[in-house]
């Protein structure tokens, strides 16, 4: 990461998460760089065919998801980003991995195998929607979603729509993040 800034400049300390200058990102948008490395870890970890992330962003994730399914020896990311010059921006950020990033919406997409492993990290919106979209192709894989800390609305929704199909951790990181299996 070029610029690597306190968390802390983006997120307030919580009871859950009393210290967010512990972790590090580029900018408000970008995950933690500490969570960067642990579904870099995943993907190491479970060595999955087909990795779905939604809202690709600058590529930060993409290309650590990428650089992991590299060392694996097979597998594939599909990236899906709706802001034509952060796709480009993912697209360099990714060049010669295994990683396809798609300038359309994650909801305009429908999918067509098993997804393996997938990082829901799009609008706010959308990630619930994403969810019973995929859903199908999920079923009995791991997911993580970000931004579920208390704070953020999409824990709320997660917790309303969705928590009956899902076996959740959620970890105490400063913006959040649910991984769980799919049931
Ligand atoms: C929080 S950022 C993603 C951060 C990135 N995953 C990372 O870890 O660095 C959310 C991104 O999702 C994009 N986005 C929002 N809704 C989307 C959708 N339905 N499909 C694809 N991208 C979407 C936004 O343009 C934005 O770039």
């Amino acid at each position: 990461m070029r610029r690597n800034r306190r968390e802390s400049e983006y997120t307030q300390p919580t009871e859950i998460c009393p210290h967010p200058e512990y972790w590090h990102t580029g900018d408000c948008e970008t995950t933690e760089q500490e969570v960067v490395e642990l579904i870099g870890a995943f993907v190491r970890a479970l060595q999955p065919e087909l990795v779905v992330e939604t809202g690709s962003y600058k590529g930060v994730m993409s290309r650590a998801i990428g650089e992991a399914l590299k060392k694996n020896g097979h597998g594939r990311l599909i990236t899906f980003e709706v802001d034509a010059a952060l796709a480009e921006v993912s697209r360099r950020a990714c060049r010669r991995l295994p990683v396809e990033v798609r300038h359309e919406s994650s909801l305009a997409w429908r999918p067509a195998e098993k997804i393996d492993f997938c990082w829901l990290d799009s609008g706010i919106e959308t990630r619930v929607q994403e969810f019973e979209q995929y859903y199908s192709y999920i079923k009995g894989s791991i997911i993580g979603i970000h931004d579920t800390a208390p704070h953020h609305p999409v824990r709320a929704q997660i917790l309303e729509k969705i928590i009956d199909r899902l076996s959740p951790i959620w970890l105490p990181t400063p913006r959040g993040v649910m991984l769980a299996q799919v049931k």
